[in-house]
Protein backbone atom coordinates (compact mmCIF):
# COMPACT_ATOMS: atom_id res chain seq x y z
CA UNK A 1 0.00 0.00 0.00
CA UNK A 2 1.48 3.30 -0.98
CA UNK A 3 2.40 5.52 2.32
CA UNK A 4 0.31 8.46 0.74
CA UNK A 5 -2.59 5.83 1.07
CA UNK A 6 -2.19 5.09 3.86
CA UNK A 7 -2.14 8.81 5.08
CA UNK A 8 -5.27 9.25 3.15
CA UNK A 9 -7.20 6.49 5.11
CA UNK A 10 -5.70 7.93 8.26
CA UNK A 11 -6.64 11.58 7.49
CA UNK A 12 -10.15 9.96 6.29
CA UNK A 13 -10.40 8.41 9.52
CA UNK A 14 -9.70 10.61 11.46
CA UNK A 15 -11.75 13.32 9.88
CA UNK A 16 -14.79 10.36 10.94
CA UNK A 17 -14.10 10.36 14.38
CA UNK A 18 -14.21 14.39 14.53
CA UNK A 19 -17.45 14.48 12.59
CA UNK A 20 -18.69 11.98 10.66
CA UNK A 21 -21.42 13.79 8.79
CA UNK A 22 -18.73 15.47 6.85
CA UNK A 23 -17.57 12.50 5.82
CA UNK A 24 -20.54 11.35 3.56
CA UNK A 25 -19.54 10.98 -0.41
CA UNK A 26 -21.77 12.80 -2.52
CA UNK A 27 -23.77 9.57 -3.55
CA UNK A 28 -24.87 9.32 -0.78
CA UNK A 29 -27.23 12.25 -1.29
CA UNK A 30 -28.45 10.78 -4.75
CA UNK A 31 -28.28 7.07 -4.18
CA UNK A 32 -31.16 4.73 -2.78
CA UNK A 33 -28.29 2.72 -0.81
CA UNK A 34 -24.64 2.75 -0.86
CA UNK A 35 -22.18 0.74 0.37
CA UNK A 36 -19.62 2.22 2.51
CA UNK A 37 -16.33 0.92 2.92
CA UNK A 38 -15.78 -2.76 1.58
CA UNK A 39 -16.10 -6.07 2.42
CA UNK A 40 -17.06 -7.98 6.00
CA UNK A 41 -16.87 -4.16 7.45
CA UNK A 42 -19.24 -2.25 4.99
CA UNK A 43 -22.23 -0.25 6.43
CA UNK A 44 -25.13 -0.10 4.19
CA UNK A 45 -26.69 2.77 3.87
CA UNK A 46 -30.25 2.97 3.58
CA UNK A 47 -32.24 6.06 2.00
CA UNK A 48 -34.97 4.76 0.09
CA UNK A 49 -38.07 5.36 1.81
CA UNK A 50 -39.52 1.35 1.61
CA UNK A 51 -36.18 0.02 2.54
CA UNK A 52 -35.92 2.37 5.72
CA UNK A 53 -39.84 0.88 6.32
CA UNK A 54 -38.87 -2.61 5.56
CA UNK A 55 -35.81 -2.32 8.52
CA UNK A 56 -37.48 -0.11 10.71
CA UNK A 57 -41.23 -0.98 10.39
CA UNK A 58 -41.84 -4.64 8.51
CA UNK A 59 -38.80 -6.33 9.03
CA UNK A 60 -37.97 -4.58 12.48
CA UNK A 61 -37.74 -8.11 14.07
CA UNK A 62 -35.01 -9.05 12.33
CA UNK A 63 -32.84 -5.89 13.47
CA UNK A 64 -31.93 -5.04 16.59
CA UNK A 65 -29.33 -2.22 17.50
CA UNK A 66 -26.36 -1.44 15.73
CA UNK A 67 -22.92 -2.60 17.98
CA UNK A 68 -21.55 0.63 16.79
CA UNK A 69 -24.62 2.76 18.41
CA UNK A 70 -24.76 -0.34 21.71
CA UNK A 71 -20.78 0.37 21.95
CA UNK A 72 -21.60 4.39 22.68
CA UNK A 73 -24.78 4.27 24.42
CA UNK A 74 -25.23 0.95 26.77
CA UNK A 75 -22.39 2.03 29.45
CA UNK A 76 -23.72 4.19 30.57
CA UNK A 77 -27.84 3.93 29.88
CA UNK A 78 -27.72 -0.30 30.61
CA UNK A 79 -31.02 -1.61 29.59
CA UNK A 80 -32.82 1.08 29.44
CA UNK A 81 -35.98 1.83 26.80
CA UNK A 82 -33.61 2.84 24.40
CA UNK A 83 -30.48 0.45 24.78
CA UNK A 84 -32.26 -2.47 26.06
CA UNK A 85 -33.38 -5.62 23.45
CA UNK A 86 -36.44 -8.44 23.05
CA UNK A 87 -38.48 -9.24 26.02
CA UNK A 88 -36.98 -6.35 28.27
CA UNK A 89 -37.63 -3.44 26.19
CA UNK A 90 -41.07 -4.69 25.08
CA UNK A 91 -41.31 -5.00 29.27
CA UNK A 92 -40.14 -1.52 29.68
CA UNK A 93 -42.17 -0.21 26.22
CA UNK A 94 -45.46 -1.15 27.65
CA UNK A 95 -44.54 0.10 31.66
CA UNK A 96 -43.33 3.40 30.37
CA UNK A 97 -46.14 4.08 27.01
CA UNK A 98 -49.33 5.19 29.46
CA UNK A 99 -46.72 8.70 30.70
CA UNK A 100 -46.39 9.63 27.11
CA UNK A 101 -49.92 9.04 25.90
CA UNK A 102 -51.43 12.45 24.25
CA UNK A 103 -53.47 12.88 27.81
CA UNK A 104 -50.70 12.31 29.71
CA UNK A 105 -48.46 14.93 27.77
CA UNK A 106 -51.48 17.31 27.81
CA UNK A 107 -51.36 17.25 31.98
CA UNK A 108 -47.42 18.48 31.62
CA UNK A 109 -48.25 21.39 29.89
CA UNK A 110 -47.81 23.86 32.79
CA UNK A 111 -44.94 22.64 34.09
CA UNK A 112 -42.94 22.91 30.84
CA UNK A 113 -44.79 26.41 30.77
CA UNK A 114 -43.28 27.90 33.98
CA UNK A 115 -39.86 26.15 33.18
CA UNK A 116 -39.95 28.49 29.50
CA UNK A 117 -41.02 31.49 31.21
CA UNK A 118 -38.51 31.67 34.04
CA UNK A 119 -35.90 31.33 31.59
CA UNK A 120 -37.48 34.22 29.86
CA UNK A 121 -37.56 36.06 33.05
CA UNK A 122 -34.05 35.86 33.81
CA UNK A 123 -32.84 36.67 30.13
CA UNK A 124 -35.40 40.57 30.86
CA UNK A 125 -33.44 40.55 34.59
CA UNK A 126 -30.17 40.90 33.06
CA UNK A 127 -28.75 43.60 33.72
CA UNK A 128 -27.51 44.81 30.23
CA UNK A 129 -29.72 43.91 27.27
CA UNK A 130 -28.27 42.95 24.20
CA UNK A 131 -25.36 41.14 26.30
CA UNK A 132 -23.96 37.93 24.70
CA UNK A 133 -25.49 34.32 25.90
CA UNK A 134 -24.35 30.52 24.42
CA UNK A 135 -28.15 29.70 23.56
CA UNK A 136 -27.24 26.20 23.35
CA UNK A 137 -26.30 26.05 27.13
CA UNK A 138 -29.35 28.08 28.03
CA UNK A 139 -31.62 25.90 26.01
CA UNK A 140 -29.53 22.35 27.52
CA UNK A 141 -30.37 23.69 30.97
CA UNK A 142 -34.21 24.37 30.51
CA UNK A 143 -34.60 21.48 28.99
CA UNK A 144 -32.28 19.29 31.75
CA UNK A 145 -35.31 21.23 34.03
CA UNK A 146 -38.09 20.47 32.15
CA UNK A 147 -37.29 16.57 32.06
CA UNK A 148 -36.19 16.48 35.99
CA UNK A 149 -39.88 18.26 36.88
CA UNK A 150 -42.49 16.70 34.82
CA UNK A 151 -41.12 13.01 34.70
CA UNK A 152 -39.34 12.82 38.21
CA UNK A 153 -41.58 15.49 40.21
CA UNK A 154 -37.95 17.52 40.39
CA UNK A 155 -36.15 14.68 41.77
CA UNK A 156 -33.13 15.15 39.83
CA UNK A 157 -32.70 19.11 40.57
CA UNK A 158 -30.93 18.87 43.62
CA UNK A 159 -27.16 18.62 41.48
CA UNK A 160 -28.36 19.91 38.17
CA UNK A 161 -24.48 21.19 37.61
CA UNK A 162 -22.97 18.12 38.81
CA UNK A 163 -25.12 16.17 36.69
CA UNK A 164 -24.92 17.63 33.42
CA UNK A 165 -20.71 17.84 33.73
CA UNK A 166 -20.54 14.28 34.24
CA UNK A 167 -22.94 13.37 30.96
CA UNK A 168 -21.06 16.16 28.91
CA UNK A 169 -18.35 14.13 30.10
CA UNK A 170 -19.88 10.63 28.96
CA UNK A 171 -21.28 12.03 25.68
CA UNK A 172 -18.15 13.97 24.54
CA UNK A 173 -15.67 11.13 25.18
CA UNK A 174 -17.83 8.22 24.42
CA UNK A 175 -19.86 9.90 21.86
CA UNK A 176 -17.23 9.83 19.13
CA UNK A 177 -17.60 7.80 16.80
CA UNK A 178 -15.84 4.61 18.28
CA UNK A 179 -13.46 3.55 15.52
CA UNK A 180 -12.90 -0.08 17.29
CA UNK A 181 -16.29 -0.92 16.35
CA UNK A 182 -16.28 0.78 12.70
CA UNK A 183 -12.55 -1.65 11.89
CA UNK A 184 -13.85 -4.51 13.28
CA UNK A 185 -11.59 -4.67 15.97
CA UNK A 186 -12.27 -7.60 18.99
CA UNK A 187 -13.92 -6.56 22.16
CA UNK A 188 -10.61 -6.83 24.21
CA UNK A 189 -9.29 -4.12 22.08
CA UNK A 190 -8.21 -1.53 24.37
CA UNK A 191 -10.59 1.25 24.19
CA UNK A 192 -9.14 4.73 25.81
CA UNK A 193 -12.44 6.52 24.94
CA UNK A 194 -14.57 3.80 27.23
CA UNK A 195 -11.95 4.35 30.08
CA UNK A 196 -12.22 7.84 30.28
CA UNK A 197 -15.78 8.06 30.29
CA UNK A 198 -16.00 5.77 32.91
CA UNK A 199 -15.71 7.74 36.15
CA UNK A 200 -18.31 9.64 34.62
CA UNK A 201 -20.41 7.15 34.31
CA UNK A 202 -19.93 5.71 37.27
CA UNK A 203 -20.42 9.21 39.28
CA UNK A 204 -23.59 9.62 37.11
CA UNK A 205 -25.10 6.39 38.25
CA UNK A 206 -24.55 7.47 41.64
CA UNK A 207 -25.95 10.32 42.02
CA UNK A 208 -28.85 9.44 40.23
CA UNK A 209 -29.37 6.15 42.34
CA UNK A 210 -29.15 8.51 45.22
CA UNK A 211 -32.14 10.86 43.77
CA UNK A 212 -33.90 8.19 43.08
CA UNK A 213 -34.01 6.56 46.54
CA UNK A 214 -34.46 10.04 48.27
CA UNK A 215 -37.50 10.70 46.42
CA UNK A 216 -39.17 7.23 46.81
CA UNK A 217 -38.64 7.18 50.29
CA UNK A 218 -40.56 10.40 50.48
CA UNK A 219 -44.01 9.27 51.90
CA UNK A 220 -45.46 12.81 51.45
CA UNK A 221 -45.36 12.80 47.59
CA UNK A 222 -48.91 12.75 45.95
CA UNK A 223 -48.30 12.46 42.20
CA UNK A 224 -47.95 9.67 40.04
CA UNK A 225 -44.72 10.32 37.97
CA UNK A 226 -42.33 7.92 36.16
CA UNK A 227 -40.32 7.28 39.06
CA UNK A 228 -42.97 5.92 40.46
CA UNK A 229 -44.26 4.01 37.80
CA UNK A 230 -41.31 2.77 36.90
CA UNK A 231 -40.26 1.16 40.57
CA UNK A 232 -43.76 -0.09 41.07
CA UNK A 233 -45.05 -0.94 38.40
CA UNK A 234 -45.60 -4.56 36.70
CA UNK A 235 -45.69 -5.30 33.13
CA UNK A 236 -49.49 -5.86 32.18
CA UNK A 237 -48.62 -8.65 30.17
CA UNK A 238 -46.21 -10.70 32.50
CA UNK A 239 -46.73 -9.13 35.59
CA UNK A 240 -42.50 -8.64 35.76
CA UNK A 241 -41.45 -5.77 37.46
CA UNK A 242 -37.87 -3.43 36.95
CA UNK A 243 -34.73 -4.21 38.92
CA UNK A 244 -33.59 -1.23 41.35
CA UNK A 245 -30.50 -0.83 38.33
CA UNK A 246 -32.99 -1.04 35.92
CA UNK A 247 -34.79 1.80 37.42
CA UNK A 248 -31.35 3.75 37.35
CA UNK A 249 -31.00 2.64 34.03
CA UNK A 250 -34.58 4.18 32.65
CA UNK A 251 -34.28 7.44 34.51
CA UNK A 252 -30.88 8.10 32.77
CA UNK A 253 -32.41 7.19 29.67
CA UNK A 254 -35.10 9.97 30.04
CA UNK A 255 -32.67 12.21 31.09
CA UNK A 256 -30.22 11.59 28.44
CA UNK A 257 -33.07 10.87 25.74
CA UNK A 258 -35.14 13.52 26.90
CA UNK A 259 -32.95 16.91 27.23
CA UNK A 260 -30.44 17.30 24.51
CA UNK A 261 -32.47 16.34 21.68
CA UNK A 262 -34.40 18.60 22.27
CA UNK A 263 -32.23 21.46 23.44
CA UNK A 264 -30.35 21.10 20.10
CA UNK A 265 -33.48 21.53 18.22
CA UNK A 266 -34.20 24.51 19.94
CA UNK A 267 -30.96 25.58 19.04
CA UNK A 268 -31.24 24.84 15.59
CA UNK A 269 -34.58 26.72 15.69
CA UNK A 270 -33.55 29.70 17.10
CA UNK A 271 -30.60 29.86 14.51
CA UNK A 272 -32.54 29.37 11.23
CA UNK A 273 -35.16 32.05 12.34
CA UNK A 274 -32.38 34.59 12.93
CA UNK A 275 -30.98 33.86 9.57
CA UNK A 276 -34.30 34.29 7.85
CA UNK A 277 -36.49 37.29 9.44
CA UNK A 278 -39.52 36.58 7.42
CA UNK A 279 -40.35 33.20 8.63
CA UNK A 280 -39.72 34.78 12.13
CA UNK A 281 -41.82 37.44 11.55
CA UNK A 282 -44.67 34.82 10.82
CA UNK A 283 -44.04 32.46 14.00
CA UNK A 284 -44.22 35.79 15.73
CA UNK A 285 -47.38 36.48 14.43
CA UNK A 286 -48.90 33.46 14.54
CA UNK A 287 -47.97 33.07 18.15
CA UNK A 288 -49.92 36.31 18.95
CA UNK A 289 -53.01 35.23 17.07
CA UNK A 290 -53.28 31.90 18.43
CA UNK A 291 -51.93 32.53 21.98
CA UNK A 292 -51.91 36.18 22.78
CA UNK A 293 -51.60 34.90 26.78
CA UNK A 294 -49.19 32.89 26.09
CA UNK A 295 -49.82 29.14 25.76
CA UNK A 296 -52.59 27.81 28.11
CA UNK A 297 -54.05 24.77 26.63
CA UNK A 298 -52.95 22.09 24.27
CA UNK A 299 -55.98 23.49 21.70
CA UNK A 300 -53.80 26.27 21.31
CA UNK A 301 -50.75 24.44 20.55
CA UNK A 302 -52.92 22.78 17.54
CA UNK A 303 -53.19 26.16 16.05
CA UNK A 304 -49.86 26.90 15.67
CA UNK A 305 -49.57 25.17 12.10
CA UNK A 306 -46.51 27.49 10.86
CA UNK A 307 -44.44 27.34 13.97
CA UNK A 308 -44.96 23.27 13.70
CA UNK A 309 -43.60 23.65 10.27
CA UNK A 310 -40.73 25.75 11.06
CA UNK A 311 -39.75 22.83 13.87
CA UNK A 312 -40.02 20.35 11.27
CA UNK A 313 -37.93 22.17 8.79
CA UNK A 314 -35.70 22.70 11.39
CA UNK A 315 -35.61 18.67 12.24
CA UNK A 316 -35.57 17.79 8.72
CA UNK A 317 -32.11 20.05 8.09
CA UNK A 318 -30.12 19.05 11.62
CA UNK A 319 -31.98 16.32 13.16
CA UNK A 320 -31.06 16.27 16.71
CA UNK A 321 -30.67 12.37 16.25
CA UNK A 322 -28.46 12.13 13.21
CA UNK A 323 -28.02 8.40 12.73
CA UNK A 324 -30.30 5.70 13.23
CA UNK A 325 -28.34 2.54 13.60
CA UNK A 326 -29.69 -1.30 12.74
CA UNK A 327 -27.52 -4.96 12.60
CA UNK A 328 -29.25 -7.98 10.71
CA UNK A 329 -30.00 -10.79 13.27
CA UNK A 330 -31.07 -13.38 9.91
CA UNK A 331 -31.00 -13.38 6.46
CA UNK A 332 -32.35 -10.80 4.80
CA UNK A 333 -32.56 -9.24 0.96
CA UNK A 334 -33.11 -5.39 0.99
CA UNK A 335 -33.05 -3.71 -3.05
CA UNK A 336 -31.75 -6.85 -4.49
CA UNK A 337 -28.80 -7.48 -1.74
CA UNK A 338 -27.91 -10.13 0.26
CA UNK A 339 -28.05 -8.94 3.95
CA UNK A 340 -26.30 -11.89 6.32
CA UNK A 341 -26.52 -12.23 10.44
CA UNK A 342 -24.20 -9.61 11.55
CA UNK A 343 -24.63 -6.67 8.79
CA UNK A 344 -24.78 -2.91 9.99
CA UNK A 345 -27.16 -0.75 8.20
CA UNK A 346 -27.10 3.02 8.93
CA UNK A 347 -30.22 5.17 8.49
CA UNK A 348 -29.12 8.72 8.78
CA UNK A 349 -32.29 11.61 9.22
CA UNK A 350 -29.23 13.82 8.15
CA UNK A 351 -28.81 12.09 4.74
CA UNK A 352 -32.05 11.21 4.30
CA UNK A 353 -33.49 14.90 4.63
CA UNK A 354 -31.23 16.13 2.27
CA UNK A 355 -31.52 13.53 -0.36
CA UNK A 356 -31.55 14.95 -3.91
CA UNK A 357 -34.24 12.32 -5.34
CA UNK A 358 -36.67 12.97 -2.39
CA UNK A 359 -36.27 17.09 -1.77
CA UNK A 360 -36.52 19.90 -3.57
CA UNK A 361 -33.32 22.22 -2.60
CA UNK A 362 -32.81 20.44 0.14
CA UNK A 363 -30.38 22.53 1.93
CA UNK A 364 -32.49 25.28 1.95
CA UNK A 365 -34.50 26.36 4.91
CA UNK A 366 -38.32 26.52 3.31
CA UNK A 367 -40.67 25.91 6.25
CA UNK A 368 -43.99 26.26 3.93
CA UNK A 369 -42.75 22.55 1.80
CA UNK A 370 -44.31 20.84 5.67
CA UNK A 371 -47.74 22.95 4.88
CA UNK A 372 -47.75 22.37 0.80
CA UNK A 373 -46.61 19.12 1.59
CA UNK A 374 -48.34 17.64 4.50
CA UNK A 375 -50.30 15.10 2.48
CA UNK A 376 -47.21 13.55 0.67
CA UNK A 377 -46.47 10.68 2.70
CA UNK A 378 -43.66 9.58 0.00
CA UNK A 379 -40.83 12.03 1.83
CA UNK A 380 -38.64 9.87 3.78
CA UNK A 381 -38.33 12.25 7.22
CA UNK A 382 -37.84 10.35 10.60
CA UNK A 383 -36.38 12.79 13.02
CA UNK A 384 -38.24 10.66 15.67
CA UNK A 385 -37.32 7.22 13.88
CA UNK A 386 -39.92 4.77 12.73
CA UNK A 387 -41.70 1.35 13.87
CA UNK A 388 -41.66 0.00 17.31
CA UNK A 389 -38.77 1.68 18.52
CA UNK A 390 -39.49 5.59 17.49
CA UNK A 391 -39.04 8.21 19.63
CA UNK A 392 -41.63 7.99 22.82
CA UNK A 393 -40.77 10.93 23.48
CA UNK A 394 -42.04 12.59 20.44
CA UNK A 395 -45.49 14.31 21.43
CA UNK A 396 -43.37 15.56 24.87
CA UNK A 397 -40.71 17.16 22.90
CA UNK A 398 -42.73 18.47 20.17
CA UNK A 399 -44.91 20.26 23.10
CA UNK A 400 -42.21 21.37 24.83
CA UNK A 401 -40.77 23.05 21.92
CA UNK A 402 -44.18 24.93 21.00
CA UNK A 403 -44.68 25.95 24.36
CA UNK A 404 -41.14 27.13 24.40
CA UNK A 405 -41.02 29.12 21.13
CA UNK A 406 -44.05 31.00 22.28
CA UNK A 407 -42.90 32.02 25.96
CA UNK A 408 -39.79 33.48 24.06
CA UNK A 409 -39.95 34.70 20.78
CA UNK A 410 -42.59 37.48 21.85
CA UNK A 411 -40.10 38.54 24.19
CA UNK A 412 -36.71 38.50 22.13
CA UNK A 413 -34.98 37.98 19.19
CA UNK A 414 -31.46 36.00 19.08
CA UNK A 415 -28.44 37.50 16.72
CA UNK A 416 -25.94 35.15 16.14
CA UNK A 417 -22.40 36.59 17.20
CA UNK A 418 -20.83 35.08 14.13
CA UNK A 419 -23.85 32.73 11.96
CA UNK A 420 -20.81 31.74 9.29
CA UNK A 421 -19.08 30.26 12.07
CA UNK A 422 -22.14 27.79 13.42
CA UNK A 423 -21.90 24.27 11.84
CA UNK A 424 -23.21 21.08 13.20
CA UNK A 425 -21.31 18.51 15.06
CA UNK A 426 -22.38 15.07 15.77
CA UNK A 427 -21.77 13.05 18.54
CA UNK A 428 -24.40 11.39 20.39
CA UNK A 429 -26.76 14.20 18.59
CA UNK A 430 -26.39 17.10 16.43
CA UNK A 431 -24.88 20.42 18.10
CA UNK A 432 -23.64 23.48 17.10
CA UNK A 433 -19.92 23.09 17.15
CA UNK A 434 -18.49 24.99 20.43
CA UNK A 435 -22.16 26.14 21.29
CA UNK A 436 -24.34 28.79 19.87
CA UNK A 437 -23.26 32.70 21.05
CA UNK A 438 -25.82 35.11 20.35
CA UNK A 439 -27.17 38.69 21.38
CA UNK A 440 -30.67 38.85 23.02
CA UNK A 441 -32.58 41.60 21.84
CA UNK A 442 -35.37 42.40 23.49
CA UNK A 443 -38.39 43.47 21.07
C1 LIG B 1 -35.92 7.06 20.70
C2 LIG B 1 -35.20 11.27 18.40
C3 LIG B 1 -36.96 13.66 22.28
C4 LIG B 1 -36.97 9.52 24.77
C5 LIG B 1 -35.64 7.99 19.72
C6 LIG B 1 -35.28 7.68 18.35
C7 LIG B 1 -35.05 8.86 17.72
C8 LIG B 1 -35.30 9.92 18.67
C9 LIG B 1 -34.60 9.05 16.28
C10 LIG B 1 -35.20 6.28 17.72
C11 LIG B 1 -33.82 5.68 17.81
C12 LIG B 1 -33.72 4.35 17.09
O1 LIG B 1 -34.68 3.87 16.50
O2 LIG B 1 -32.62 3.79 17.10
C13 LIG B 1 -35.61 12.28 19.27
C14 LIG B 1 -35.64 13.69 18.92
C15 LIG B 1 -36.13 14.35 20.01
C16 LIG B 1 -36.42 13.37 21.04
C17 LIG B 1 -35.19 14.27 17.59
C18 LIG B 1 -36.38 15.83 20.22
C19 LIG B 1 -36.47 16.73 19.29
C20 LIG B 1 -37.18 12.75 23.27
C21 LIG B 1 -37.76 13.03 24.56
C22 LIG B 1 -37.75 11.86 25.28
C23 LIG B 1 -37.18 10.84 24.42
C24 LIG B 1 -38.26 14.39 25.01
C25 LIG B 1 -38.24 11.58 26.68
C26 LIG B 1 -38.77 12.44 27.48
C27 LIG B 1 -36.65 8.52 23.87
C28 LIG B 1 -36.56 7.12 24.25
C29 LIG B 1 -36.30 6.41 23.07
C30 LIG B 1 -36.20 7.38 22.01
C31 LIG B 1 -36.71 6.57 25.66
C32 LIG B 1 -36.17 4.89 22.92
C33 LIG B 1 -37.52 4.33 22.54
C34 LIG B 1 -37.52 2.83 22.35
O3 LIG B 1 -36.52 2.27 21.88
O4 LIG B 1 -38.56 2.22 22.64
N1 LIG B 1 -35.67 9.36 19.87
N2 LIG B 1 -36.07 12.13 20.55
N3 LIG B 1 -36.86 11.41 23.21
N4 LIG B 1 -36.42 8.64 22.53
FE1 LIG B 1 -36.36 10.37 21.51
Amino acid sequence: VPPTRNLRLLSALRALRANPITLFPRQAYVEPVLALGRGRRSILLVNDPCTIGHVLVDNAGNYVKSRLQQDVLAPGLGEGLLTAEGARWQATRRITAPLFSPRAVATLLEDMRSCALAMRDRWLARPQPGETVDLAAEFQRLTYEVVSRTLFSGALDADRAGVHAEMAVYFDSIGRLDLSGVLGLPGWWPRPAHHRAAPAIRSLRQQIKAAVSARLGDEEHEREDLLERLSRAADPATGQMLSAGQVVDNVLTFLAAGHETTANALSWIAYLLSLDPAAEAAVVDEIAACAPMGIADARALDRLSFTRAVINEALRLYPPAPFIGREAIEDDRICGREIRPGAQILIAPWVVHRHRAHWSEPDMFRPQRFLDDCGDRRRPFLPFGLGPRICIGQRFAMQEMLIVLSAILPAFRFEPVDPDRVFPLARVTLSPAGGLPVRLVPR
